[in-house]
């Protein structure tokens, strides 16, 4: 666990430093979140020691911000290399990892070098899933640069590429070192995205926190308006949740699975139209739409409840309505979900404010939703 930021956290310019840990024995580290975190050299400080480190990004975030971070990696390593990828959920595949990869064999990188993931969850999961499997694990840092990395992807530890058959269906577990929030990253997030992040926000309410919903309702103008005291809270609170999470379900036996709430339909719809149509927030708002009302109609929860969602993931910018696959072909997508259980599609649903469960439904009543959302 970090230790140099405590007690020095008020002394840094630029505002405090919030730190949030996750804790998973020896694979514990710290979430580190606030405004002008990049320039700060004790961000940098107490990471793995390594000859080299190896700065992965893509062709957008890198003018950005890579030369910042950079400058304050040098005094650190004797190497710092880049390596920029092109920009996209489509290019999350094989040919990208190659590419992290090839550098890394190229530059003769020994198993102590460590990765640095500077962008967004697409960077995030294959930079991690780099580190996990170049000879065998390498260290690796989330740098996240949109809002939907710095609530969800960058932490807990799921890396992955995608397949044309299937979201994320190659990767594997492993937890990063640290993960640097720096919320000023999200001044040139295009609207679209940061609206993507707010749908991963908007999850953590009804699935563990119904207070939290109530704060969203109440503060969402002020997020959308990139107000950085709400987005700081925002940040920390959902950072906590799924750190609460994962400490008790690292590799999702059970518990994890509920930051999926939204993700079956989710995934289907991501799949279904290809990769990088919807972005990957507007696909989860959407899906938490449809999962709501597939709680209502199980009798988990009241009218209300959709009523409420399908307002404030509006309110956000989100689509609340679904792409017309056709239900057969949403089945099918969904039955290739990584929560499917010989063949039945197991849904994240919502069983009380700040609850929320795993149930299969029968298929006639998926339709039903389905109809009732599709354009
Ligand atoms: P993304 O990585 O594609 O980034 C969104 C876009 O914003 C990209 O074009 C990117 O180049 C650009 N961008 C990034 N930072 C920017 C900045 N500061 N200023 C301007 N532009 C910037 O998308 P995302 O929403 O960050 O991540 C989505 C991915 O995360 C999906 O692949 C999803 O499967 C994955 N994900 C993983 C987990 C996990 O637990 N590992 C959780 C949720 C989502
Ligand atoms: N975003 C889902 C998870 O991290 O488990």
């Amino acid at each position: 666990m970090m230790t140099e930021h405590d007690g020095n956290n008020d002394d840094l310019s630029g505002g405090p430093v919030r730190v949030v840990p996750i804790a998973l024995d020896e694979r514990s580290y710290d979430i580190l979140i606030g405004p002008a975190l990049l320039d700060r050299p004790a961000t940098w400080q107490g990471l793995p020691k390594a000859a080299a480190a190896v700065i992965v990004s893509n062709e957008t975030i890198a003018p950005l911000f890579l030369a910042r971070v950079r400058a304050q990696l040098a005094p650190h390593y004797a190497r710092v290399d880049a390596v920029i990828l092109s920009d996209g959920e489509r290019y999350k595949d094989w040919d990208s990892l190659n590419r992290i990869v090839d550098h890394l064999l190229a530059t003769a990188s020994d198993r102590k070098t460590v990765l640095f993931a500077l962008g967004g969850g697409v960077v995030g999961d294959m930079t991690g899933f780099a580190a996990a499997i170049y000879m065998r694990g390498v260290p690796f840092v989330q740098v996240p640069t949109t809002l939907l990395a710095q609530v969800d992807s960058s932490v807990g530890g799921k890396t992955a590429i995608n397949h044309p058959l299937g979201k994320n269906m190659l990767g594997a577990f492993y937890q990063p070192a640290r993960v640097i929030a720096d919320l000023d990253t999200l001044d040139s997030l295009p609207p679209r995205e940061l609206a993507a992040g707010l749908a991963e926000i908007i999850k953590y309410g009804p699935i563990a926190d119904a207070e939290f919903l109530s704060w969203i309702e109440a503060n969402l103008d002020a997020l959308l308006a990139r107000d950085k005291a709400a987005l700081a809270h925002a940040v920390q609170r959902s950072c906590e949740i799924k750190a609460w999470v994962v400490g008790q379900d690292e590799r999702e036996s059970g518990l994890r699975a509920i930051l999926n709430f939204g993700h079956t339909f989710g995934h289907a719809i991501e799949t279904g139209l290809g990769y990088g149509e919807w972005l990957h927030g507007e696909a989860v708002g959407c899906g938490m739409v449809l999962a709501s009302d597939l709680s209502v109609r199980l009798g988990l929860m009241p009218p209300e409840f959709l009523t409420r969602m399908r307002k404030l993931i509006e309110r956000a910018g989100l689509p609340v309505r679904a792409p017309r696959l056709g239900v057969e072909r949403y089945l099918e997508l969904m039955r290739v979900d990584k929560k499917s259980e010989g063949g039945e599609i197991r849904f994240v649903v919502i069983e009380g404010l700040g609850r929320a469960g795993m149930r299969g439904a029968p298929d006639a009543l998926v339709a039903e939703v389905l109809d009732a959302y599709c354009d």
